[in-house]
């Protein structure tokens, strides 16, 4: 089914989701390269991106319960979706509290509880994304009823 939230004809959701991944990921490598250098530089890259990971799984969180709250009740994929959600939600928590921690360390230091939540966000954001490959490629999530290898572009047809 289509997604709820779309811009210029696709889901709004997959497109935000770059930033949290991309930057929560970012925020682990360089808390590993603080620990292996004990570089001050690279505590505050992995505080500050863990920030602004936060901040943009914050917002495509909310498309992405606008997505799912338009899939039908009983469904494997309202119940996959609501997996997905509730997971990510966790990261996002974890994240925070990871960020949390940081903010009386000289430098932003991260103790090693902030790591430890880090990473263990990023494993259950691991397991949470596989789950959004599975609303998409399995559960035909946010993929047009008349999708084929011939079909016209998004733009061309009039949104419904
Ligand atoms: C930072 C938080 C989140 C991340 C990183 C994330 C990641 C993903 C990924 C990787 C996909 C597959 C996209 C694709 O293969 O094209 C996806 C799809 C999806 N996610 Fe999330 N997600 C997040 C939060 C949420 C939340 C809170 C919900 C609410 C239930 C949700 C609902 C969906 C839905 C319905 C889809 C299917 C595509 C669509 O219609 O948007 N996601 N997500």
């Amino acid at each position: 089914m289509r997604s709820r939230a779309r811009l210029a004809g696709h889901a709004v959701h997959p497109m935000l989701i770059a930033f949290p991944l991309g930057l929560l990921v970012t925020a682990v490598i360089f808390d590993v390269l603080f620990y292996a250098s004990a570089r001050d530089s690279f505590a505050v890259v992995a505080a500050h991106t863990t920030a602004a990971g936060v901040i943009g799984g914050v917002v495509a969180s909310f498309f992405g319960w606008v997505d799912w709250y338009a899939v039908p009740s009983r469904t494997r994929a309202k119940r996959v979706g609501l997996l997905h959600g509730l997971g990510n939600m966790a990261v996002l928590v974890l994240f925070a509290i990871s960020w949390m921690l940081r903010l009386d360390q000289p430098t932003w230091q991260p103790p090693v509880l902030a790591f430890v939540l880090a990473v263990v966000g990023l494993v259950v954001a691991t397991i949470a994304a596989w789950l959004g490959g599975e609303l998409v490629e399995r559960l035909g999530m946010g993929v047009d009823e008349s999708a084929n290898l011939n079909a016209p572009s998004s733009l061309a047809r009039p949104s419904h």
